[in-house]
């Protein structure tokens, strides 16, 4: 090797060296509602959970909010990006039960330019509307008579009356999909729909509650949900990692504790048709043959159910094409045997970013820094590859592409900086292409008294 050249890797490597993990930089602080809904049910707020696709989502010129208020109606915000002031609109529906899974989500349609609202249901019907055509563009005033009648159906699509975590994805060809659980946890399926020339479609069921599980304790399972961590198209490929809820709580140690179990992956590149394992494998059909806990080699990181595993936590996709999730449960080291999901994870619970390497096969590492709560960690990634995780209360812990993300550090520490955030937030996941984070989080309060709505923002430096 020349002179040069060793001067080239050294210059390199030292440069890698000195940028360590990547930093962040706050810009603002908005407040959306100072009086949102606050109650806490099955650990969580209704206004804000990491499974919302999207609870805050930019598009074009404009970023858009929808969280309840604390006279229960559902409220849609608006502003003019960078920094225009919020607009808001109150659509004609209150939430229903204090239940936090019954969020509000947004998703947009490009192809006309609606905005399509699903919310407040848990195993029960949803409620439904979109707007006027355009509206997600054009500007027009930000009234709630430019949106629909509410609906019990998906526009002119009859779901049914169980569904939970509505979730609106764009696909690469700009077509609008709809992700939802039909079914009740334990015994339920992920559903597809899709939004072409004006219309909902029905696509299928792609995971099934069908197959046998057998846990290490011997006993056995009849029927079981795919929990997601998000859905994910980068280039062509549809990326999904997520966890499956065992019915039998015998398949824990602890007979009653959540079983959740083994983190799966699957992608698509049909837009959520065929399915294939890590492997390249074909492994289901949506509607005739969904992907079943017995599906072969589509577990990429086992963990039986004794370690309080958490569900719908949250993944994103990097560069060249590989799917990063963060997992999160209570290790070996600290027991065996999860007895209380809430205070065993709070105690010790630990968050892991697990990727996928080219070859195919997974890397998982432990994120140095202590959940103390029970919520869920949201990762994106930033156009340099490096990876961003908002743990709970707003702390901001990165690491850095070149060190192989390895080198995690906490940029942000939302518990030191007085945001007194409840826990879980969820993110602005386009945002991110202008190189800004984007957080929405709800103040903490007590008992049921409403608390502030808020988006916090921070400059990425990759
Ligand atoms: C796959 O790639 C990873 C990361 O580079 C490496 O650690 C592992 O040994 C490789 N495995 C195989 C089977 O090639
Ligand atoms: C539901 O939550 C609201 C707001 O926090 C509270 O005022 C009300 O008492 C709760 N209702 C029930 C039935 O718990």
């Amino acid at each position: 090797m020349d002179l040069s050249k060793v001067v080239l890797l050294l210059l390199g490597t030292l440069i890698a060296t000195c940028l360590g993990a990547p930093s962040i930089s706050l810009i603002g602080n908005s407040l959306l509602d100072s009086n949102g809904i606050y109650f806490i049910s099955y650990d969580g707020v209704v206004n804000i959970n990491s499974f919302q696709l999207s609870g805050v989502l930019t598009y074009g010129n404009y970023q858009y909010a929808g969280w309840y208020t604390s006279s229960r109606a559902a409220v849609l915000a608006r502003r003019q990006l960078p920094s225009g002031s919020w607009s808001t609109l109150q659509l004609p529906h209150s939430l229903s039960t204090n239940d936090s899974h019954n969020v509000v989500s947004l998703g947009i349609s490009p192809a006309d330019g609606k905005i399509h609202i699903a919310m407040d249901c848990h195993s029960t019907q949803l409620y439904y509307t979109s707007s006027e055509a355009g509206l997600a563009t054009n500007g027009a005033s930000w009234v709630a008579s430019r949106f629909g009648p509410i609906t019990t159906t998906l526009g002119n699509l009859n779901i049914g009356t169980v569904v939970t975590y509505p979730q609106f994805v764009v696909t690469p060809d700009n077509l609008l999909q709809f992700v939802y659980r039909s079914g009740v946890s334990g015994n339920g399926a992920t559903q597809l729909a899709e939004f072409a020339n004006g219309a909902w479609a029905n696509v299928g069921s792609w995971a099934s509650a069908s197959g046998t599980y057998g846990s290490p304790n011997g006993a056995t399972s009849p029927a079981r949900n795919l929990y997601i961590h998000g859905w994910t198209y980068r280039s062509s490929r549809l990326h999904v990692t997520g966890t499956w809820r065992e019915q039998s709580g015998g398949v824990s140690c602890n007979s009653g504790g959540l079983t959740n179990h083994d983190t799966v992956y699957i992608y698509s590149d049909d837009k959520g048709r065929t399915w294939k394992n890590s492997a390249g494998t074909s492994v289901g059909s949506s509607g005739s043959s969904p992907v079943n806990v017995n599906s072969p080699g589509i577990i990429v990181d086992p963990l039986n159910a004794d370690h309080g595993l958490m569900n719908q936590e949250s993944q994103a996709v990097d560069s060249a094409g590989q799917i990063h999730a963060i997992i999160s449960y209570v290790p070996g080291r600290f027991g065996q045997c999860v007895s209380s999901y809430q205070n065993d994870r709070t105690a010790s619970g630990r968050a892991f970013h697990v990727y996928r390497n080219t070859n195919g096969t997974f890397t998982k590492m432990e994120i140095p820094v202590a959940l103390n709560t029970v919520g869920r960690s949201q990762i994106i990634i930033d156009s340099a590859d490096n990876v961003y995780v908002v743990m709970p209360f707003v702390r901001v812990v990165t690491a850095s592409k070149s060190s192989g993300w390895t080198d995690w550090t906490v940029v942000y520490d939302g518990t030191t900086t007085g945001l007194n955030a409840f826990g879980e937030v969820t993110l602005d996941r386009s945002r991110m292409a202008s190189g800004i984070l984007s957080v929405f989080y709800q103040v903490k309060s007590s008992g049921s008294t409403p608390s502030a709505v808020r988006l916090i923002e921070f400059n990425v430096s990759g």
